[in-house]
């Protein structure tokens, strides 16, 4: 078994979430929503130089220490599969010169991310995630416009069940003091400690406050808050961050204890978790927030604020209700002939391709067995009409067009029309 790759067949009815219409209609959904608010998609490529990863995300992430899928390519450069999206947007941005061309650029994606963790419900080495980054505006608004964003994406995909945790983590400079002063908290009691965090403690002590070891929630108690280390100017942008949701009408919740495990945030991080219980233990929908020094630390001449997030598809579809996706008119033409009477098999096969060409899904069972057989197939395929040619109707130009639905009346359950109008019978707008 091929453990990088979730399984790609199910069978029908299990596991939905792998039915690749719910997929697209999510996908679609997201740029479609993104679009509303000026994203336009961007396709940045599965594999970076593995340096990218380690200055972006940050060498002493989970992410880059253990989890990233690295190997050395034929000319020796080290590669990774990118175990996220910002980094390489960003760098995308610097390598075209992005901010050149617009003030505000505003990217939206949708991919495979790779990450080696432990696979669990909801949790999978290669996982795809929507997300969107956007770069030159580092107003509290801009934060404020990507979380209702994230927030309304999910509204139109019918999740309902979830909530926003917001926090920020100021900037690095006020950031250096909190780290300064979680050391002097965690030191004395370095014993007591997780291994993990005894590890981390010098490197990212931050992490140790999402910890969920029992003797770090201990060791944590009376730990000094890193909402009283922000500096004015990042309480100022928090408090109108918050502000500004609560005019959208977007709720959240304030979590001092909300860190996030990549690097390269400054000032305002959320997280939306999912609180209908159908993820289990990985409730993270999504997550995101501001990131104003990566453009630096990637190489710009300038510093570049910049915002963004991802959400987990796999995990939204979970969360998802299964009758999300609309479903399209679907139809078939069935040949009463046998299958040497060509012309109303090629009449049948004619019928087929203009009801395409007007945009309606149609199946043809071209195997064309008997009636009996192409109706059952018909219903097997859960069709709302059927077209029946036989020798008659293609010499009259007509068409016995029977509807599926049990709501109908037997009188109109089946009506013969000449081709044109049962097409336009069964197009949506008629319905
Ligand atoms: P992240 O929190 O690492 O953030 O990932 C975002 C979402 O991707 C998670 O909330 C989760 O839904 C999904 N996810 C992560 N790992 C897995 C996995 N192994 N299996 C299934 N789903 C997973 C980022 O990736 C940042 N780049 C977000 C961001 C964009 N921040 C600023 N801009």
């Amino acid at each position: 078994m091929n453990d990088l790759l979730p399984r790609v067949s199910a069978p029908a009815g299990a596991e939905s979430w792998l039915h690749v219409e719910r997929w697209r209609h999510l996908e679609q959904t997201f740029f479609s929503h993104a679009s509303r608010y000026g994203f336009s998609e961007v396709r940045p490529p599965l594999c970076e130089y593995t340096d990218l990863f380690s200055r972006g995300v940050g060498d002493t992430t989970d992410i880059v220490e253990k989890e990233m899928y690295t190997f050395e390519d034929r000319g020796g450069r080290h590669l990774s599969l990118r175990p996220e999206g910002t980094a390489s947007a960003v760098r995308a941005a610097l390598e075209h010169n992005a901010l050149a061309r617009e003030p505000v650029v505003r990217w939206a994606y949708a991919g495979p991310m790779f990450r080696a963790e432990r696979p669990a419900k909801g949790r999978y080495r290669q996982f795809h995630q929507v997300g969107a980054e956007l770069y030159g505006d580092a107003s509290p608004a801009a934060d404020a416009e990507m979380i209702a964003l994230a927030a309304g994406f999910l509204s139109a995909l019918g999740v309902n069940a979830f909530r926003v945790r917001v926090n920020s983590l100021g900037t690095r400079a006020s950031r250096k003091v909190y780290r300064d002063a979680l050391i002097a908290h965690f030191t004395p009691q370095l014993d007591a400690l997780s291994p993990e965090s005894q590890s981390r403690l010098q490197r990212n002590p931050l992490r140790i406050l999402d910890s969920k070891d029992p003797r770090d929630i201990a060791a944590k108690a009376g730990a000094p808050s890193l909402t009283d280390s922000l500096s004015a100017e990042d309480q100022a942008h928090f408090a109108a961050v918050c502000a500004m949701l609560d005019a959208l009408g977007v709720p959240y919740t304030v979590d001092p204890s909300l860190v996030r495990g990549l690097d390269y945030y400054t000032r305002t991080v959320f997280e939306i978790v999912d609180v209908s219980g159908a993820l289990g233990a990985q409730d993270a929908l999504g997550g995101g927030g501001r990131y104003d020094d990566l453009f630096a630390d990637l190489g710009a001449a300038q510093p570049v604020p910049a915002v963004g997030f991802a959400m987990g598809i796999e995990r939204l579809l979970l969360a998802a209700p299964e009758a999300s996706v609309p479903r399209a008119t679907r139809v078939a033409v069935v040949a009463a002939a046998r299958a040497d009477e060509q012309a109303v098999l090629g009449a049948a096969l004619a019928l087929a391709r203009d009801l395409r060409g007007a945009g309606v899904e149609t199946h043809v069972d071209t195997r064309f067995g008997s009636m009996k057989s192409q109706m059952r197939r018909a219903n097997d395929l859960k069709v709302d009409y059927v077209f029946v040619l036989g020798g008659n109707e293609v010499a009259a130009g007509t068409v016995s067009l029977k509807t599926m639905a049990d709501d109908v009346a037997p009188e109109a359950k089946q009506v013969t029309l000449t081709r044109a109008e049962a097409i336009a019978r069964v197009l949506p707008a008629s319905r």
